[in-house]
């Protein structure tokens, strides 16, 4: 199978900054495939040079064997694009919107009347078609924008971080679409900094840090960076600084680092350090609330490879 999105080498230079560092990574036709990083990693960068909207300092992509720097007509038909900004007229309904979208797209007449009512269908909003996109809520108007983006049947659909900021039954109905668009053969670019959601969704997830691809592979090929360890979460507060110097002391610690709320340790073998560890932070002060054993996830991946959160 040749892949259908081929990126290689790839550099962006801002001046001074590197916001794409030398990227390079193929999705096979039909996959969906993930780009997790936090913010600021490259992600939208990454996103913009595919889609012909900024120009690469050095590299190459190629979509659907056509080359971004001397076929962009092709590689432009090849894509449906769903930004990370908004990208709607508010005083305008959801199938005026559309339909604008549509008829940028080249599509005219019943084709076009088509495409928009299937759109619609597939947002979940066929109901909701005649009002305007100012009275929408956070997540109907990005399920729009998803409608936007898939209007000529795109082969391959990239979708910048699609579920930021939007209500929970918003962001599983888009969940649901992009498996429903990948099952009926849309190749997938699904870039997000949820760990959930690009464990739920992808086939082939590449971590992205810095501007550079730190690993990749599928879910387990990640955890194996990982390597057979078992994950200890433990809840608790008032950690200080000193207090994650003597969780990392403990014999059988191999990692210890702070999450969100709660402090992440990675050890050969839960069971020998458990005991020790309640008894080291409870010494120093810091209060435990709970402690769970799980296999590690891509969070972990990231905290391993990086020492630091994905959502810091
Ligand atoms: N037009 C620009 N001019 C200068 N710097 C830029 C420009 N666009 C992006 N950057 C910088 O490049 C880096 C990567 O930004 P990018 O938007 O690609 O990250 P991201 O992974 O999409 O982050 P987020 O999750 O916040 O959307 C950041 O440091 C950003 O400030
Ligand atoms: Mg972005």
């Amino acid at each position: 199978m040749s892949a259908i999105v081929e990126v290689s080498k790839l550099v962006k230079r801002f001046g001074d900054l590197i916001a794409v560092d030398g990227v390079s990574f193929a999705i096979e036709q039909g996959e969906l495939f993930g780009l997790l990083g936090p913010n600021g990693a490259g992600k939208t960068t990454t996103i913009s040079m595919i889609s012909c909207l900024i120009e690469p300092s050095a590299g190459s992509i190629a979509v659907d064997g056509s080359s971004v720097a001397s076929a962009p007509g092709a590689v432009k038909s090849a894509l449906g694009i769903v930004p990370q900004e908004i990208a709607l007229y508010p005083t305008l309904t959801a199938a005026e919107n559309l339909s604008f979208w549509g008829q940028m797209y080249g599509l005219a007449g019943s084709e076009l009347k088509q495409a928009v009512a299937d759109a619609l269908e597939l947002a979940g909003l066929a109901d909701r078609a005649k009002e305007r996109i100012e009275k929408y809520s956070g997540g109907m108007k990005r399920r729009v924008n998803i409608a936007a983006g898939i209007l000529h049947k795109p082969k391959v659909l990239l979708m910048d971080e699609p579920t930021v900021g939007i209500d929970p039954q918003s962001r599983n109905h888009i969940l649901e679409t992009v498996k429903q668009l990948n099952a009926s053969g849309m190749t997938v670019l699904y870039t997000s900094h949820y760990m959930e959601e690009v464990e739920y969704l992808c086939d082939r997830i590449a971590i992205m840090d810095h501007g550079q691809i730190i690993a990749s592979g599928t879910l387990n090929e990640l955890r194996n960076v990982v390597g057979g360890m078992d994950v200890v979460d433990v809840k608790v507060t008032d950690v200080s600084e000193g207090v994650l110097e003597d969780v990392r002391a403990i014999a059988g610690v191999k990692q210890a680092d702070r999450t969100d709320s709660a402090l992440q340790v990675l050890t050969p073998s839960s069971g020998s350090i458990l005991g020790k560890l309640v008894a080291t932070l409870e010494s120093e002060g810091a209060h435990v609330t709970s402690v769970s054993v799980t296999e590690p996830n891509l969070e972990s991946v990231f905290l391993h490879l990086t020492g630091k959160s994905l959502r810091d």
